[in-house]
């Protein structure tokens, strides 16, 4: 196995401004972006393909075990290729696909998988990469740690703004209570608040934060 990068961690909860930020540092860095939710809503709508019911745990265990998940990497950023298929930002952004993911992102082995594959990707290069867990359990030992905080209202006005229909208050409840790798600041994370400054502001306070030589 060919030695890990570098890993900025990039973690926060719904609608926090995590992606575009985690997108844009890669960018100005020249490092591979990779969105590890994509990877949890692409494996839920499999499994909604499937005709499992998210709420039976056992279902969703035998329907996750027969997907095949891959991560090429494609113009800078990983994209989830799911048995076979690319989904669609509209599949993976589906109003079936926000209600069930938190659910299925709870399954231990769901996230074993997941972890293992993410892991991997270090491999390819040096990384940003984007979730929930990332530097709490993912990559705990990485050096730049961030956590992108918004308020509830900014958050769910954001995603109104892009025309989204979302439960994020309960997303957010059931990541931050579960028991397998819930959402929390990950020790040694910077956190930066970015209710109230423009995209290209957080981009540059996450630079600055990271203190890259
Ligand atoms: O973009 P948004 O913040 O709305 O969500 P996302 O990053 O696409 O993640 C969708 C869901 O996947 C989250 O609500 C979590 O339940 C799960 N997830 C996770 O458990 N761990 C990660 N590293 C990333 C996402
Ligand atoms: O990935 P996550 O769900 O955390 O958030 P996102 O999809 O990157 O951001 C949600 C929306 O908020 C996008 O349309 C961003 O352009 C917008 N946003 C903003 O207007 N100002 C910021 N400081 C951060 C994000």
């Amino acid at each position: 196995m060919s030695a890990a990068h570098s890993v900025i961690t990039i973690d926060g909860p719904a609608a926090s401004g995590k992606s575009s930020i985690a997108r844009l540092v890669a960018q100005r860095l020249g490092r591979t972006y990779v969105n590890t939710g994509n990877m949890y809503r692409a494996m839920t709508w499999a499994v909604l393909q499937s005709g499992a019911d998210p709420q039976d745990a056992a279902a969703v265990r035998a329907a996750a075990a027969d997907i095949v998940i891959e991560s090429p990497v494609f113009d800078g950023k990983t994209q989830v290729r799911i048995s076979g298929h690319t989904p669609t930002d509209a599949e993976l952004n589906s109003d079936p696909v926000n209600r069930a993911v938190s659910l299925v992102a709870s399954i231990a082995e769901v996230r074993d998988r997941l972890v293992a594959d993410q892991r991997a990707l270090a491999a390819i290069g040096p990384l940003v990469m984007e979730g929930r867990d990332i530097g709490s359990v993912v990559f705990p030992d990485s050096p730049h740690k961030i956590y992108i905080d918004a308020s509830e209202e900014v958050r769910a006005s954001r995603r109104g703004a892009q025309g989204l229909s979302d439960q994020i208050a309960e997303r957010d409840r059931i990541d931050k209570q579960r028991k397998n790798s819930p959402l929390i600041i990950p020790k040694g994370a910077i956190v930066i608040d970015n209710s109230h400054i423009t995209l290209d502001q957080a981009v540059d306070q996450v630079i600055a934060a990271l203190q890259l030589t």
